[in-house]
């Protein structure tokens, strides 16, 4: 077996050069990333590497095991706890409270017009569920008291991120951006072994659904019509073919007059015959015989 080129070994802190404690080969790796494509769409570059090792290299240690030759026989085993703990690791799961801040001003503006109740929305890649929250808060200072009507779905693959959602417990600095009006009016300070953290308060708590979901299912537990979709961040993890196939699925949820949320660098220049831009990716359905513009190709669709 040939062994994964760089970087091992490499040199530590002291300028030493070490070897990894694990040995990791080119072999392992492509299988790593067969497994993590066929089971969650993830695409991981060569540049991973690295990552890919450290953060598998805990779940050995954790385990037990001397190698990932042993690991990857446990996965193909189809041991179901670890294939959760193997998905969980390689999951990126940056987000944020407000994060494009845009999208909320957007959002507000949306909510605003919408006359018929239920008001549904889908976070579909909620992550540590710091943007189904920034859609609750949104929705409260929209409407008010009419918010009642307004139901969010939060959706993620990993099951981790999910329980910290639903917690909705974090550290005080991810709301420090946040104005004072906003930290006073949706979080309780924690006292005593909760010092230095919020927590989300119920009323926010009350208006979401969390479950976990993975966008690459056959099935997703999700029915329309939805007012809104956020699927930000989540897309630019998969190849074009695969994001096509979910816009593909996501299209008929949505309202004819819904909008659809994309992260900043997910442009969707190969699905323009699904959704058009309405500015600041922020998308609506295409017109009917509205085609691909760029950077179209039959292997996208499904
Ligand atoms: C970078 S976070 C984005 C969080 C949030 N949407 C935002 O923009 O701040 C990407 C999330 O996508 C989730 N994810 C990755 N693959 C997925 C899949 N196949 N199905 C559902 N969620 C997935 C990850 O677990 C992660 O929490």
């Amino acid at each position: 077996m040939t062994a994964v080129p760089s970087p091992a070994p490499r040199p530590d802190r002291s300028g030493n050069r070490t070897e990894r404690e694990f040995e990791f080969t080119a072999q392992d790796f492509e299988e790593v990333r067969r497994l993590i494509y066929s089971h969650a769409g993830i695409s991981l570059s060569e540049a991973k590497v690295d990552m890919v090792y450290s953060r598998l290299a805990r779940r050995l240690r954790a385990i037990g095991l001397a190698s990932f030759r042993d690991y990857l026989a446990l996965l193909k085993g189809g041991d179901a706890a670890e294939w959760e703990a193997f998905v969980n690791a390689l999951t990126t799961n940056f987000t944020s409270f407000f994060r494009e801040a845009h999208h909320f001003d957007i959002l507000r503006d949306f909510l605003k017009t919408r006359r018929e109740r239920p008001i549904t929305i889908w976070s579909a890649a909620a992550s540590t569920g710091e943007e189904p929250y920034s859609i609750a808060m949104t929705a409260v200072e929209a409407l008010g008291d009419a918010r009642t009507g307004v139901q969010i779905m939060a959706s993620d693959l990993d099951t981790q991120v999910l329980q910290k959602a639903r917690d909705g417990v974090y550290p005080m600095d991810r709301i420090a951006r946040l104005d004072e009006a906003r930290q006073q009016r949706f979080f309780l300070k924690g006292t005593g072994h909760r010092e230095g953290m919020v927590k989300v308060r119920p009323e926010l708590q009350g208006m979401i659904r969390f479950f976990q979901l993975n966008l690459l299912d056959a099935q997703w537990a999700v029915s329309g019509p939805l007012d809104v979709i956020f699927c930000r961040n989540v897309l630019i993890y998969f190849d074009k073919p695969t994001q096509y196939r979910i816009l593909q699925r996501m299209k008929p949820l949505l309202k004819p007059d819904g909008l659809l949320f994309l992260g900043h660098s997910e442009a969707l220049y190969h699905a323009a015959d699904l959704f058009r831009p309405r500015g600041q990716t922020v998308y609506e359905h295409a017109r009917p015989g509205e085609t691909r513009t760029r950077g179209s190709s039959a292997g996208c669709v499904a």
